[in-house]
């Protein structure tokens, strides 16, 4: 049975059709993962199936009954009209329950003062069981647990939401869905705004998720712990795969070559009828054959030429003739010979990011104390700790609570910002880039073309581009700048994965200084020699998962099997979410593993007599965890 399908469905907007002729369905526990290139149309998609945004063709269809809930990819304007607190938005989703729970009190009450009339107490049991059944007296545990499995603070429950930051209210959001238990979950990469704590909570929770999921995402290890299924889009389409991401990236591999070698038989097919028709076509005895064969290859030539090959293999010529316009009068063998040449595999792989950063000089040796001096470091840590605070204080932005930052006379700072705030809305993405940096239009347009906006996408304004279209304009960007210090804020969120390797192949290449700030978990191994976290311990991160991750998920499936058999028609309980710091530090090494203490400190060689110590001391950093060195210490030697 399936909870939602949808037939021929396509999207266009004035000329340009996002897609087109699209057909699928989700059975009612599906855990589908939907994957593609920014830009495809994936959350354009979304809207559609979650009603919405109206389809230009084709139609969805929802089973009777189905509650669907949406969780947006950008979440910055959510929320704008409401004066509600965190806590009480989620109370509000229990606002039966609540009401139950009052008239409750009342009926108490009234027995209290000596009321116990037959009727009073049958509206007393009535009210009571339906208030337990509906999980009554847990969901105030739930907001907790889910609140807190999101990753957000005590004090930050009293926060109103209007004052939230936007990956703040994105978790917000996604709180509220889960709270609300829709039989259809479809969320746009939630995983954008989670820290490593989170996106570990919301995987167990997930899994074990009892209604349909439709998740957008570019987070390989999420990906293949959530869903059992892969949507895959692109320009051709929409093709489905069996089981998760790493089951789905070996079957497109085979189904690629098997359709490669498929592609060449039928060309070696081709060329031998055509040399048949070249050997006979002249000779009066075998020219009336050639002739036949000749016009009998032109056909199929063509039919794979406009409609692909599985047209000409999967199709009944009937209908192969429905869908392609076959004319072959004009072509000879010659023609002939040239449309077998000319056609083109039908494996279309994802286009590359083109991208070169090279900085003007080489400068800016950052300097952190660990174990080794490293150019490149990452530092990362849960949402709210002060990452991006630390970026814009490094930058001048912001006054340093304490200590001072002298920035090298050669140093030239790249950043790229978070959510990207400093593109103009609405300007194009053609005038973005002429604006940063002048430039003729033939090679701005060439420049962009690298970066895949190509044809018309250079005329886009930039509010109707997508997440990652975005993401690539700012990269584009960085790239002119000649910088030779990076700063990089979660450059990866909303970047496919094409284009999150290629911008790591360019960073391992980059000859100058980065540090890179993220939650993110091992989607940026390689090219970081040294991670930093405003947390106990600074580490040089494992490129796998956490390695307690498994057996405490089964810890949670068995909570929530106990809880199943306790209360049949009650909601399942939520997993609960482990303190943070214990999960944090149990998959990192420790602090005194990794990271020296002063005393075992030396001066930087490199720096020499011109380097400068400058202790960055922020007391934010200590405390989400409350334990274990309670600042991050941050000794910098700068060059000046
Ligand atoms: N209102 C609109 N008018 C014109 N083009 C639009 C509009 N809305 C979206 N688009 C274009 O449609 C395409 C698909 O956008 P969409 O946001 O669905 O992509 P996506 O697959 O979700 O990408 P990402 O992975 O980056 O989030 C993009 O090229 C976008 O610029
Ligand atoms: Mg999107």
């Amino acid at each position: 049975m399936s909870i939602l399908s949808f037939s021929n469905l396509g999207q266009s907007y004035g000329d340009y059709d996002v897609f087109l002729g699209l057909n699928a369905s989700i059975p009612n526990d599906g855990k589908i993962g939907l994957v593609g290139p920014n830009g495809i149309g994936k959350t354009t998609l979304l809207r559609i199936l979650a009603g919405l945004d109206t389809p230009s063709s084709g139609g969805v269809h929802l089973a009777q009954g189905t509650r669907v809930g949406y969780l947006r990819q950008e979440a910055m304007d959510a929320f704008a009209e409401r004066e509600n607190t965190v806590h009480t938005e989620m109370l509000s989703v229990f606002a039966d329950l609540r009401a139950q729970e009052a008239r409750l009190h009342e009926l108490q009450e009234q027995m209290a003062q000596g009321d116990t009339s037959d009727e009073l107490l049958a509206e007393y049991d009535e009210v009571h069981h339906s208030f337990e059944l509906a999980g009554g007296y847990e969901y105030e545990v739930r907001i907790r647990q889910v609140l807190q499995g999101l990753g957000f603070s005590k004090s930050e429950l009293d926060l109103p939401l209007r004052m939230l930051s936007g990956g703040q209210k994105t978790r917000a959001l996604l709180a509220r869905l889960l709270l609300e238990h829709p039989n259809l979950l479809i969320l746009d990469e939630p995983t954008n705004h989670l820290d490593f704590a989170a996106v570990e909570w919301l995987e167990g929770m997930l899994q074990t998720w009892d209604g349909a999921l439709l998740i957008v995402s570019h987070d390989r290890y999420f990906l293949d712990r959530v869903v059992n299924r892969i949507w895959e889009m692109s320009r051709n389409g929409m093709e489905e795969y069996r089981g998760n991401y790493s089951a789905y990236v070996q079957q497109r591999q085979e189904r690629w070559e098997r359709r490669e070698q498929e592609f060449e038989a039928i060309r070696e097919k081709f060329l031998r009828e055509l040399d048949f028709v070249k050997r006979n076509i002249a000779r009066d005895a075998t020219k009336d054959q050639a002739q036949g064969r000749l016009t009998r290859l032109i056909r199929e030539v063509r039919v794979v030429e406009q409609g692909g090959l599985h047209l000409l293999l999967n199709q009944n010529w009937g209908k192969v003739m429905e869908q392609v316009e076959i004319s072959s009068h004009k072509w000879g063998w010659m023609d002939t010979e040239q449309a077998i040449k000319n056609l083109r595999s039908p494996v279309e792989r994802p286009p590359r990011l083109n991208m070169h950063l090279k900085p003007t000089l080489r400068s800016g040796n950052l300097v952190l104390r660990t174990s080794h001096r490293g150019e490149c470091a990452a530092l990362i840590g849960p949402n709210g700790t002060g990452k991006t605070t630390f970026l814009r204080t490094l930058m001048g932005e912001l006054e340093p609570l304490a200590g001072q930052i002298r920035l090298g006379a050669s140093l030239k700072i790249g950043y790229f910002a978070q959510a990207h705030e400093k593109l103009d809305p609405n300007k194009t993405v053609l005038d973005t880039l002429i604006d940063h940096k002048f430039m003729l239009i033939g090679p701005a347009r060439s420049y962009l073309a690298q970066y895949l906006f190509r044809g018309e996408d250079v005329y886009k304004p930039v509010h109707l581009l997508s997440g990652g279209e975005r993401g690539r304009l700012a990269l584009a960007l960085l790239a002119l700048e000649d910088a030779n210090f990076l700063l990089l804020d979660e450059p990866t969120n909303h970047l496919d994965i094409p284009a999150q390797e290629a911008l790591q192949v360019v960073l391992e290449n980059f000859q100058g200084t980065i540090l890179l700030v993220s939650h993110d978990r091992p989607s940026f191994p390689a090219p970081m020699p040294s991670l930093l976290r405003p947390a106990p311990a600074p580490l040089n991160r494992p490129n796998k998962p956490p390695p307690n991750s498994a057996p405490r998920f089964a810890a949670n499936r068995a909570t929530t099997a106990r809880a199943k058999t306790k209360h049949a028609n009650a909601p399942k309980p939520w997993p609960t979410p482990k303190p943070r710091s214990t999960a944090w530090n149990k998959s990192w090494p420790s602090w005194s593993q990794t990271w020296p203490r002063p005393a075992r400190r030396r001066r930087s060689t490199r720096c020499n007599g011109w380097a400068r110590r400058t202790r960055i001391h922020n007391r934010r950093w200590s405390r989400p965890w409350k334990r274990g060195p309670s600042w991050l210490r941050l000794e910098r030697h700068l060059v000046r």
